[in-house]
């Protein structure tokens, strides 16, 4: 099997990497966590970044079978709806979405018309589950402890593993969002860390410490010897107790609450009200 060819987009707004996974062989080509901009000041979504991956997808000729979450992301607005109407291809996360979307349902009390079930993907990946993007063979990692619905796809030599891992110098992810749990991402990571050492790690973030250059893919090697989050953490207590009283200090993500409304629903947005327009809700002293 070859492996794959990925192109990756730093959105130097919200942090995130897109990134467009193709078959050499066939130009069949998934696209994993793609962005809607959004404006918060303004209420306004845009289509920049967008505009950017399709602008590729159509220089390199690929057709998309794919667009793929890692995750329900508190960061960002997901374009895949967008994206699916322009370029086609089915939509797909992890097959516990729907506790992450229970979660979210209780805390912006939405109405009946949200469904729980996670029915608002094209495709509910179980654990292990395997899935073809032209002569490449993927294959679904649930990788729980940032959200109980996070999952990592592995084809060939690269892993997209959302946000488990970020870059050796910047650590891992935070486990205190509702359905986090520190020690599932301990175990998370370990099972990431077993991959060959070569392989190549995508990331879904890169916060770029100390002003240095964007990091978009390490490998495991690198963070086996050098994660700063994972030296002398030798079991999933020490994890634990280093993550939750760091996560204890963090803020909430400056787009936790569009994101997760739209994000929720598969970017979908919540239906208009008799105006025509659409809302979303900020839940007071809820985050
Ligand atoms: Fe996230």
């Amino acid at each position: 099997m070859p492996n794959p060819h990925v192109i990756s987009f730093f959105d130097d707004r919200t942090f995130t990497i897109t990134h467009l996974v193709a078959c050499p062989e066939t130009k069949r080509a998934a696209v994993i966590d793609p962005v809607l901009d959004y404006d918060p000041a303004a209420g306004r979504t845009y289509l920049e970044s967008a505009e950017a991956l399709i602008n590729q997808i159509a220089q390199d000729r690929l057709q998309v079978d794919w667009i793929l979450e890692t995750h329900v992301h508190a960061d960002h607005l997901t374009a895949a709806p967008y994206l699916k109407e322009h370029l086609g291809g089915r939509t797909g996360i992890g097959a516990n979405v729907g506790e992450v979307q229970k979660a979210f349902a209780e805390i912006f009390h939405t109405g009946p018309e949200f469904k729980t079930d996670g029915s608002q993907f094209d495709h509910l990946f179980k654990d292990g589950e395997q899935f073809v993007i032209g002569n490449l063979t993927a294959r679904v990692m649930f990788t729980p402890g940032h959200t109980p619905a996070c999952a990592t796809y592995v084809t060939g030599d690269a892993a997209f593993v959302g946000d488990t891992l970020f870059a050796p110098d910047y650590g891992t992810a935070r486990c205190d969002f509702p359905g986090g749990d520190a020690r599932q991402m301990y175990a998370s990571i370990q099972a990431i860390l077993a991959l060959p050492p070569e392989t190549r790690i995508f990331l879904c973030h890169d916060y770029m410490p100390g002003g240095r250059e964007v990091v978009m893919h390490t490998t495991v090697a690198d963070q086996r010897g050098t994660n700063v989050h994972l030296k002398g953490m030798n079991d999933a207590d020490a994890y634990a107790a280093m993550r939750t009283a760091r996560d204890a200090k963090l803020n909430m993500p400056a787009l936790i609450i569009p994101s997760v409304q739209v994000n929720m629903r598969a970017g979908q947005l919540p239906p208009a009200e008799t105006n025509g327009t659409v809302y979303l809700k900020t839940p007071l002293n809820r985050l």
